[in-house]
């Protein structure tokens, strides 16, 4: 079914690649905001007007919320930024959804718990040990009493990225280059594609509540590795080092890894690392 849809951030990574896979099938204005692209409309989330206003006029049955100050660093330093651009622009969203009855698709992220236990499952406690952190927890909240509300963690495996340099794309530049890299043995997630990500987002346009996306617990070694075979590189340039070790000016989560039986038993959605892997080797051109 074709849906009217309002994508905040989609001049963004996820955003740009949601807007490519959604805009297929959908009726979707997507906005952005210091990064105008052809196509988006630019609005600054940080004030509740103008969408609020725009949602009187676009009338969508979807806001999809992806915006956020994903510079974990940054918003450690600018904690009026990191409030303003993760926590007050949902508020923002949130209101304007309710002012025309759509549903509001929030956005947020594993790096909401404290990585100390891995496999978080949706009923268990967020313990954010960074500003980044804290202001996608407050977010979330930000939807409370709103029934037509669906909140997403995961983390995002992908090539390409608004501006940025992906995991993905670094590490594979890097061993083509015969450089040796170094990557964390005991810091888990569990990676799930851009593309595998975007479609269940599509699939879940009618969901309520909280969500835990992904495949399974693996460490960062554990996903570079897999990325490496699957371009067929030389593994031997990856060496394993640990995290708690490492010296970041916002601290980071070690094993933010989710529990997804959730997704599986509620919607039957359910993926491996290792194939999220593959469908990520298999889109990218071999001159990238
Ligand atoms: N990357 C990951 O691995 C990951 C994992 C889990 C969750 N997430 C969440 O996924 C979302 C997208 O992440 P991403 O990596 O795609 O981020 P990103 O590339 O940094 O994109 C952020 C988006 O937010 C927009 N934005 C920033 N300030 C704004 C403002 N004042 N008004 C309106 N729009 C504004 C940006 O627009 P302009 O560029 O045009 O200013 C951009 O479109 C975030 O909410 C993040 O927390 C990401």
């Amino acid at each position: 079914m074709k849906r009217k849809i309002i994508l905040t951030g989609a001049s963004g990574g996820l955003g740009s690649a949601l807007m490519a896979k959604l805009s297929q099938h959908h009726d979707v204005l997507g906005l952005c905001h210091a990064n105008p692209a052809p196509g988006l409309k630019e609005l600054d989330l940080r004030e509740p007007a103008a969408i609020q206003k725009l949602a009187k006029e676009f009338q969508p049955e979807i806001i999809l919320h992806t915006v956020g100050l994903t510079d974990v660093d940054r918003c450690d330093r600018d904690l009026e930024a990191a409030l303003d651009i993760n926590t007050r622009s949902t508020l923002h969203a949130r209101l304007a959804a309710e002012a025309v009855g759509a549903r509001i698709i929030h956005i947020s992220t594993n790096d909401v718990f404290s990585g100390e236990q891995g496999l978080y499952r949706e009923q268990d406690i967020p313990l954010p040990v960074n500003f980044y952190s804290q202001t996608k927890y407050m977010a979330e909240q930000m939807l409370y009493g709103y029934q037509k509300s669906l909140i997403l963690r995961f983390t995002i495996l992908s090539w390409y990225a608004s501006g940025k340099t992906t995991f993905a794309a670094w590490l594979v530049k890097s061993l083509r280059a015969g450089k040796p890299v170094s990557l964390y043995g005991d810091q888990y997630n569990s990676p799930l594609y851009v593309e595998t990500l975007a479609e269940w987002i599509e699939a879940l346009f009618d969901a309520n509540g909280l969500y835990h996306l992904g495949s399974e617990r693996w460490s960062r070694w554990q996903t570079g590795m897999a990325i490496a075979q699957a371009f067929n590189l030389d593994t031997s340039l990856i060496q394993k080092t640990s995290a708690v070790l490492a010296h970041t000016p916002a601290p980071r989560p070690l094993d933010v890894s989710l529990d997804c039986s959730k997704l599986k038993a509620d919607w039957g959605l359910t993926t491996t690392a290792l194939a999220e892997v593959k469908r990520l080797a298999d889109a990218i051109p071999d001159h990238l």
